[in-house]
């Protein structure tokens, strides 16, 4: 593990390849309850390039009207979010300095074309809980910066299998994907990235 800023923790290869399917059959099962969704910004209602679901009791939303939040069903069946995969809770349990169990786990999918613009993850109640991240697919140029805007930034690869954990001083670090490296895995057959977070919301 290397600890890239403060509180940026990453580890390169946690899953293997026979645990990446094992991930990503999950998934597929996962997105047939709660199929992928296409985020609005608030006000603007422009649309974000990433596609997202999610799993666990609550899941990260966005829309024009009322913003990002957290609710526990999806905003276009009104079903209830599937389980949290077990690869994925066992990254929290393995990597989360944090008794508690993560409530969300907020799963993106990037094409080829997908990216996403420097922000902070600061719509949970609890900054004491890190946020635990896991990539699948094609490899992404990820840029972490400070916890302002304007603080200076560093970008790194992020490849499928690696897990990173923003904690402590990096845990409300701005930070987004700038882009995505098309056709550097052969893990999903029609390519892009699978990015999920795991993600207390509540404090315990
Ligand atoms: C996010 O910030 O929600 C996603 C980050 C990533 O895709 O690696
Ligand atoms: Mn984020």
């Amino acid at each position: 593990m290397h600890e890239i800023v403060p509180g940026l923790i990453y580890a390169p290869g946690y899953l293997t390849r026979e645990e990446q399917h094992d991930l990503v059959a999950d998934l597929r099962e996962a997105v047939k309850a709660a199929p992928l969704f296409t985020p609005r910004m608030p006000r603007t209602g422009k649309e974000f390039s990433v596609r997202m679901t999610n799993c666990g009791a609550l899941g990260w939303v966005s829309d024009r009207e009322n913003g990002y939040r957290y609710q526990p069903t999806h905003p276009d069946t009104g079903a209830p979010w599937p389980a949290i995969p077990r690869l994925a809770q066992r990254a929290w349990d393995d990597l989360a300095p944090y008794k508690h169990p993560p409530e969300a786990c907020l799963v993106n999918f990037y094409d080829a074309s997908a990216r996403m613009g420097l922000h902070q993850d600061r719509d949970e109640n609890d900054f004491d809980a890190p946020v635990v991240s896991l990539s699948l697919g094609d490899t992404c140029l990820f840029r972490i910066g400070g916890t302002e805007r304007k603080a200076p930034t560093k970008s790194f690869k992020l490849q499928s299998g690696d897990a990173m954990m923003l904690s402590g001083p990096a845990r409300l670090a701005f930070h987004g994907v700038d882009r995505i490296m098309g056709g550097t895995s052969t893990l999903l057959p029609q390519g892009g990235r699978l990015n999920l977070t795991l993600r207390r919301v509540n404090k315990a």
